[in-house]
């Protein structure tokens, strides 16, 4: 790709201008962002099966509502990432095939069995507080639909967010039971939220290119430690305690330290080997090839509707 193009394209980024599906881009700038679009597209629809085990043993008619909205709300976020990948030319059969048939990844998070409801409160809590925190930035992207689809995105996480922390919040609050169930919760979800951030700076290879293009504007690290600083003083607020002895604040630097994260574990994770890995590519198979016969009926329904169109 000629240098004068490369140029040109960097100077855009660079003056803040959202890049376009037919604008002119270098291959990798596409084929990075379908990697990582279609990665998120993936985990939103994976997303809504550990809360979904939970919907029909919601505490409450409210909680059972709140819940099917926000699961509806993930598969929402699927699909419009789905589009959004589309635009880079590539079709969305080609992401699910990736997904299910191939090796597209998706996040390690939703590798993790949800064992009580307060799973469901320490999901809402900490892991659409992750999301938030990683698709803020996100929703700054430069690449147009992306960065469009993230700011509608982040608008229904902050509701979820909000939900799981005010359900935690009653829990932490409840019977001694209700108080060790959230804290259980708390302790098994922590260091899996702090993983959703990605590897360490030093072992993220993609973050270099995707920073100069700003595809991303901040490094893991950064974002993990902003969600750090964040969740401490929201934990001390409901009276759940973080499950990190290493956890302590830092004068000089002005944010709280925390202890190594198991990167073992993560890489187990992403490798496929997790508690639930398994389990979850075999219900999103399943679901997959049990609905060919929908997809199938609405082409021939749009098919039909058309050539009577064009009588
Ligand atoms: N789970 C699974 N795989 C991961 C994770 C994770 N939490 N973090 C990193 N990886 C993978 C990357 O995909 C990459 O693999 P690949 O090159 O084979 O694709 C590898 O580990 C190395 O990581 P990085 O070089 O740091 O990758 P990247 O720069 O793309 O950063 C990150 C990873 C932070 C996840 C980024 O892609 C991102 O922000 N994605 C969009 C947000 C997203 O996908 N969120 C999903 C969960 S949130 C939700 O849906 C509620």
């Amino acid at each position: 790709e000629n240098q004068e193009k490369l140029d040109e394209f960097q100077n855009r980024i660079e003056a803040g201008e959202k890049i376009e599906p037919k604008d002119w881009m270098p291959d990798r700038y596409r084929q990075q962002l379908i990697r990582m679009m279609s990665q998120h597209a993936h985990s939103e629809i994976v997303g809504m099966l550990p809360e979904g085990n939970w919907i029909q043993r919601a505490p409450s008619l409210k909680r059972k509502l709140v819940l099917l909205a926000k699961v509806q709300d993930e598969a929402g976020h699927g699909l419009y990432l789905y589009s959004a990948t589309e635009t880079l030319g590539i079709s969305r059969d080609e992401l699910v095939d990736q997904y299910l048939y191939g090796s597209a990844k998706y996040s390690s998070i939703f590798n993790y069995p949800t064992m009580t409801y307060a799973d469901i409160c320490a999901i809402g809590w900490l892991v659409d507080g992750a999301a938030i925190v990683n698709q803020t930035m996100l929703a700054r992207s430069s690449y147009g639909p992306y960065s469009r689809a993230n700011i509608r995105i982040c608008k229904e996480e902050s509701f979820h967010k909000k939900q799981g922390y005010e359900m935690l919040a009653k829990m932490a609050d409840g019977t001694p039971e209700q108080q060790e169930m959230a804290q259980d919760a708390v302790n098994r979800w922590w260091w899996p939220s702090l993983m959703m951030f990605g590897p360490h700076d030093s072992d993220s290879p993609n973050s270099a290119e995707l920073i100069k293009w700003q595809v991303k504007l901040k490094t893991n690290d950064e974002l993990r430690q902003h969600f750090v600083d964040r969740m401490v003083m929201e934990a001390e607020a409901i009276g759940v305690t973080l499950p990190d002895p290493n956890l302590e604040y830092n004068e000089e630097t002005g944010h709280w330290d925390f202890g190594e994260i198991p990167w073992n574990e993560f890489w187990n994770v992403v490798k496929g080997n997790g508690i639930m890995n398994r389990e979850r590519m075999k219900a999103r198979r399943k679901a997959h090839e049990e609905g060919e016969w929908v997809r199938e009926a609405a082409a021939e329904y749009a098919r039909k509707k058309k050539l009577r169109q064009e009588k």
